[in-house]
């Protein structure tokens, strides 16, 4: 028998809340007439792409890298609707959950894509382009012979370096506390960093949905927001990042 799907987008009555584990998704459900259509299903060939034509009007750019089932950008979409948002995870079937409910709230600035982080920044995305890039629970791959895939590694973070604009932010937040321990000790040698102490002090309470339950779990939930450094010259940036460590820690 095959496992109820708990990230899908139920059946909704235009004007309802929808709920997830108590928590209301933000937005409300709109008649089907005023949906929007919010999927991006096929890339072109090349980049980088131009989001201000794929909006229809140029705005500041955020980034949500493994969206999972998007509450993050449904919710920053709704009480930022003069930013233009993309969400991204390399699994299809989120993506798909994520971009019905953008639609059925009628979030014509959001864009949802199924592709890897590292190739929506490397191959279709212009340098200093980015004004937030947000990354919350990143797959911590429990399992050492997958900790190659770890996404935060040296190289990641100098492709986000090169992408996000002057002054541009990343926010991350995870439950473990090895990768927290990692990603703190790398962030704060190529950005501005700053250990967030308690919830982001803007926008919603419950980013994700992984912060959710692992605050049912009563996990800690470790948060930080690393600014676009402007002084680097690209060679003092190189030894830098080719100083830090591989991502090879241990997760519980
Ligand atoms: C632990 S889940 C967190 C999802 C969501 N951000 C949340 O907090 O609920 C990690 C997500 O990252 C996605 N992911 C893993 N590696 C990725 C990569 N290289 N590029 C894009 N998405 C990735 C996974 O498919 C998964 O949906």
């Amino acid at each position: 028998m095959k496992r109820p799907d708990r990230t899908a987008a139920p059946t909704l009555l235009p004007g309802q809340t929808e709920y997830e584990f108590g928590v209301p998704i933000p937005g409300l459900i709109l008649p089907a007439e005023s949906w929007a259509k919010t999927a991006i299903r096929r890339l072109p060939e090349t980049g980088p792409i131009d989001w201000s034509t794929v909006f229809g009007r140029s705005a500041h750019l955020c980034l949500d890298i493994g969206c999972g089932n998007g509450r993050f950008t449904l919710a920053s979409a709704v009480e930022r609707p003069e930013w233009n948002h993309v969400a991204i995870d390399s699994l299809p079937a989120v993506i798909r959950y994520a971009t019905r409910r953008a639609n059925q709230r009628g979030l014509s600035h959001t864009r949802f894509i199924a592709i890897d982080g590292w190739r929506l920044l490397h191959d279709y995305s212009s340098d200093q382009s980015w004004d937030e890039i947000h990354i919350y629970h990143p797959q911590p791959y429990a399992d050492p012979r997958k900790a190659s895939l770890r996404m935060l590694n040296p190289e990641f973070l100098l492709l986000m370096h090169q992408k996000l604009r002057d002054g541009g932010k990343i926010f991350v937040q995870t439950d473990r506390k090895a990768y927290w321990d990692y990603i703190q000790s790398t962030m704060s040698k190529v950005f501005d960093w700053q250990r967030v102490d308690g919830h982001w002090i803007d926008g919603p309470q419950f980013r994700s949905r992984r912060e959710i339950l692992a605050m049912k779990q009563g996990l800690t939930i470790f948060r930080g927001a690393a600014q676009r450094r402007c002084d680097w010259n690209d060679e003092e940036l190189a030894t830098c990042i080719a100083e830090l460590p591989q991502p090879r820690f241990k997760v519980h």
